[in-house]
């Protein structure tokens, strides 16, 4: 129940997506904690969402999550969460999570350095001619499928059709705002991906390859710790997991250098060195998501606020990752600073993000070439409109002028 004293996160006003940080820095600097227009407690401090994420008393979300977004029993997104180690906490979760991340620590993201960079030379010089680019489709929602597919061994014609279905917006499903529609695509991507994944686990375990999936179905016929299901669902998690999230950053990271005209020549001048400040910077201003949603294991009391066992709770990503407690003038994009001092866009805790040494690799090397090949980066439209009241932050393009440098490309 709301009081005319409470802070209210406005979610259901398109003011808000296009601009959201100025009014959650104000909420943060006025109160500890606020409540969205939908009544959910939200977290708006770095301290708080550090106690929160990294306590214990705060859990994931179970089917409880989706069934508040009207999908039930049968429907292929329901399905897969079941099983889906986002919605599973405790020993369930940690038994899966240890088993892909020994097997994902195992293949070093490092590699992918150079194919990361050619793949970023080769989509921007495909619109070279042009001197232009919607950085959103031609680039940023490129290269993370590019990448995944050759982090995890599938075939590119393999995992093509599906791929293209993971980046047209499947994540709404977990957002605030979902109709019929998005209910109805969500589940038509969610059965594609797990009739994919299916395919491809039957093709590798009759020739099994030196990837990911083969290590895991060598896991799965050892015994019982991890079942077939579980196995389809996870790599789901990995594949799917990697591309619209990743996707939202890399158009980002072209969206501020663009804006940051000075930032981008500190890159270009000494690569190696501001890469990964200008990736966290990214990461941290940007962070692709609005929240991480969590609920409380038990009545327990965080925040200054009480909260009843099994209560949602909702930390905006972007008051914390703001926190002028953290960084000096938060809202600067500022390469500079210590790339150790981390946001909160990979989560904490038991749900860490899996995928984040992948995801900081492309934004590092795509952001080091970007600014090698283009000069006078500069956007067509600024600032770029923002889809409203989605899970996944996005522009819907972002056209972009540039000139081009023949010279990095050929030497690159
Ligand atoms: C910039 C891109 C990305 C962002 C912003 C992001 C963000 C997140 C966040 C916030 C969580 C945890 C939410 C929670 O606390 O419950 C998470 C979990 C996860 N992410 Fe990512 N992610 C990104 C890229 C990736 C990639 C590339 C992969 C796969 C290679 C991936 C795989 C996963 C998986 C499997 C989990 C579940 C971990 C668990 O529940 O234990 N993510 N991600």
């Amino acid at each position: 129940m709301m009081t005319s004293n409470e802070a209210i996160v406005p979610l259901a006003e398109d003011a808000f997506w296009q601009s959201p940080y100025p009014i959650l820095s104000r909420l943060r600097d006025e109160h500890r904690t606020a409540v969205t227009d939908a009544g959910v407690k939200a977290i708006l401090r770095w301290d708080d969402a550090e106690e929160v994420l990294k306590g214990g008393d705060f859990i994931n979300e179970g089917l409880e999550f989706i069934e508040a977004r009207g999908f039930s029993p049968g429907d292929p997104l329901y399905e897969w969460r079941r099983h889906s180690i986002g919605a599973l906490n405790g020993a369930p979760h940690d038994r899966i999570r240890s088993l892909v991340s020994r097997a994902l620590t195992h293949r070093s993201v490092d590699a992918l350095r150079p194919s990361i960079r050619a793949h970023t030379r080769a989509l921007i010089s495909a619109c070279a001619e042009a001197g232009r680019m919607d950085a959103r489709a031609d680039l940023a929602l490129r290269l993370p499928f590019l990448t995944i597919t050759e982090f995890l061994g599938i075939d590119r014609d393999e995992g093509a059709e599906v791929g293209k279905r993971m980046s047209s917006g499947a994540a709404d499903a977990f957002g605030p705002n979902v109709t019929p529609e998005i209910r109805q695509q969500a589940n038509e991507t969610f059965a594609a991906l797990m009739a994919f994944v299916s395919d491809l686990v039957e093709k590798r375990r009759v020739k099994p390859r030196e990837d990911l999936l083969s290590d895991l179905i060598r896991v799965e016929e050892a015994g019982d710790r991890l079942s077939q299901e579980e196995l389809i669902v996870l790599f789901t998690n990995i594949f799917g997991g990697a591309i619209e999230t990743t996707a939202s950053v890399l158009t980002s990271g072209v969206m501020l250098l663009a804006q940051n005209p000075e930032q981008a020549e500190r890159l270009r001048r000494d690569p190696d060195r501001f890469k990964q400040g200008a990736a966290e910077e990214t990461l941290r201003l940007r962070p692709g998501f609005y929240a991480v949603g969590k609920k409380a294991a038990r009545s327990v009391e965080a925040a200054g606020l009480r909260f009843d066992e099994g209560e949602p709770l909702t930390i905006l990503v972007g008051g914390p990752n703001r926190d002028p407690s953290r960084w000096l003038k938060p809202d600067a994009f500022e390469i500079g600073r210590d790339p150790k001092v981390w946001s909160l866009t990979f989560s904490m805790g038991a749900h860490f993000c899996l995928g984040q040494a992948l995801a900081r690799c492309e934004l590092q090397e795509m952001m080091g070439t970007l600014v090698t090949c283009c000069r006078e980066l500069e956007l067509e439209v600024d600032p770029p409109r923002w889809l409203a009241r989605v899970m996944v932050n996005r522009v819907e393009s972002l056209p972009v002028r540039f000139h081009h440098c023949e010279e990095a490309l050929s030497h690159g």
